[in-house]
């Protein structure tokens, strides 16, 4: 058993700094403080309660397929190699020198069995055991001591391929973390032959605000018509009223088939499928076939007849948006990470997604591959800009110090819209804003905690 080193409890200098916020008031049912957003020393804690404290997305399997790959990532500040070790073990290694502390590894990616650090070249394998050390006569001390093994993330789960991690020892289990939120993801692979993807490339943006900002707007229905409006109508130019993507949220969005679902644990989604039509082509029709793609659905119907519009589907990004705080989200076809880099700075990756051919595509996986992209650039080059445009914005707004409020009680108090399910879900309307309501719940609960946090070293 690998020794575990617990962090958590010193109050003084993890965190502590905020000890005493009064969280209750900072975070109240209708309303959010602004502080929450633009406090340094708030940001500070949420490195450690959030992303430490629960689950956070690192990485897709797909992206280390075998033994010794690895590719670099964060976990809220930390920098981390997550790599699979020569016995196929996944780990999230800290990207750091136990000697004086530089980065490891300075690739995004690659396939070793051991990591020189670049300074004075100590050597460790890839399961973080250091290996050995420059002219070691130098050293009064043993130095195999784990102690100077690398640090690592104690636990270290994968669902259905996506990998996350926690620091700390007493979260639930992963599935059960993610609780009901998990069959929607299982839908989300489902709907592919063979019931898996492949992570590609990402489109990677950074904007100057909050990580919060992101996390807030990804089940808002609210912003849609108004913050996406050249996109709708960018869609819609040829195709008549109401007839694509978007275009349902431009009149009353809360009487069209879709709605929100909250699940625990901070994780929601939005479900916009009951507007789809149950036929071949249905999701190619209302969420892709937009000015311009217009030859490559010409191109499928000759290639490949009767089948075309089946293949058109996989291409087409499926309308449910599933948001796994604080970190994660499935959106259309892409995988969107939200990476904190400073109280008011987020990276936002979009990682674009294959479908595997498990024999029933042959031929046709490249051409679905291919259109897969070509729709996957749709909404990050066109939509994602709108959404950053206003993250900026807030965060410059956010930095008035006398108006300190944030309202976010869109359909709270109104009687019969937000249903409170058996099993401790909540559905409510597209616009309503129950969703960042319940999150920023968990998030003070989070704040508030003393979790049982613990890094690792191989012993
Ligand atoms: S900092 Fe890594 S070997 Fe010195
Ligand atoms: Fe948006």
């Amino acid at each position: 058993m690998t020794a575990l080193e617990k962090i958590g409890s010193q109050p003084s200098h993890l965190g502590g700094g905020v000890a005493l916020y009064d969280w209750d008031y900072l975070v109240q049912d209708d309303r959010a403080h602004r502080l929450i957003y633009t406090d340094p020393a708030i940001f500070e804690a949420e490195m450690i309660n959030i992303f430490g404290g629960t689950w956070t997305y690192l990485a897709h399997e797909s992206e280390i397929p075998h033994e010794n790959d690895f590719i670099t990532r964060r976990m809220g500040l930390r920098p981390l190699i997550v790599v699979r070790d020569g016995a196929g073990k996944i780990r999230a290694l800290y990207n750091r020198c136990t000697h004086r502390g530089t980065t490891l590894c300075r690739w995004d990616k690659g396939n070793t069995k051991s990591f020189q650090c670049p300074y004075h070249g100590w050597n460790f394998v890839n399961t973080g055991k250091l290996r050995g050390v420059p002219w070691p006569e130098g050293y009064a001390e043993d130095m195999r001591d784990p102690k100077y093994n690398i640090a690592q993330v104690p636990r270290v789960e994968s669902y259905r391929g996506f990998i996350f991690g926690t620091l700390n020892i007493d979260a639930l289990a992963l599935a059960e973390h993610l609780g009901a939120i998990a069959p929607m993801i299982d839908q989300w692979l489902d709907r592919n032959p063979g019931g898996k993807v492949v992570v590609c490339e990402a489109n990677r943006f950074r904007f100057k605000g909050n990580w919060k900002l992101a996390y807030d707007n990804s089940c808002d229905g609210y912003h849609v018509a108004y913050s996406h409006r050249s996109l709708l109508e960018t869609e819609n130019r040829f195709a008549g009223e109401n007839a694509k993507g978007m275009a349902y949220y431009r009149n009353s969005p809360d009487t069209q088939p879709m709605y929100m679902r909250y699940t625990g644990h901070g994780n929601h989604f939005k479900d916009k499928r009951p507007n789809l039509e149950k036929r071949p082509g249905g999701l190619w029709a209302l969420e892709a076939a937009h000015p311009g793609m217009e030859h490559y659905e010409a191109q499928f119907i000759r290639r490949y007849g009767e089948r075309a519009f089946e293949l058109l589907d996989l291409a087409g990004s499926e309308p449910v948006n599933i948001n796994v705080f604080p970190n994660f989200s499935l959106l259309g076809n892409h995988i969107q990470v939200f990476e904190p880099v400073s109280v008011g700075e987020t990276n936002a990756i979009w990682y674009g997604t294959m479908v595997v051919d498990d024999g029933r595509l042959g031929d046709a996986v490249t051409d679905v591959n291919a259109l897969r992209m070509r729709t996957q650039e749709g909404f990050p080059n066109f939509g994602e800009v709108d959404d950053i445009a206003n993250f900026e914005q807030i965060q410059r707004g956010l930095m008035a110090a006398e108006d300190e409020w944030v309202y976010m009680h869109r359909g709270l108090g109104i009687a019969d819209r937000i249903k409170q399910h058996e099993d401790g879900t909540i559905t409510a309307p597209a616009t309503d804003e129950a969703f960042m309501r319940e999150h920023l719940k968990e998030w003070k609960r989070l704040m508030r905690a003393r979790p049982n946090l613990a890094i690792q070293r191989e012993p």
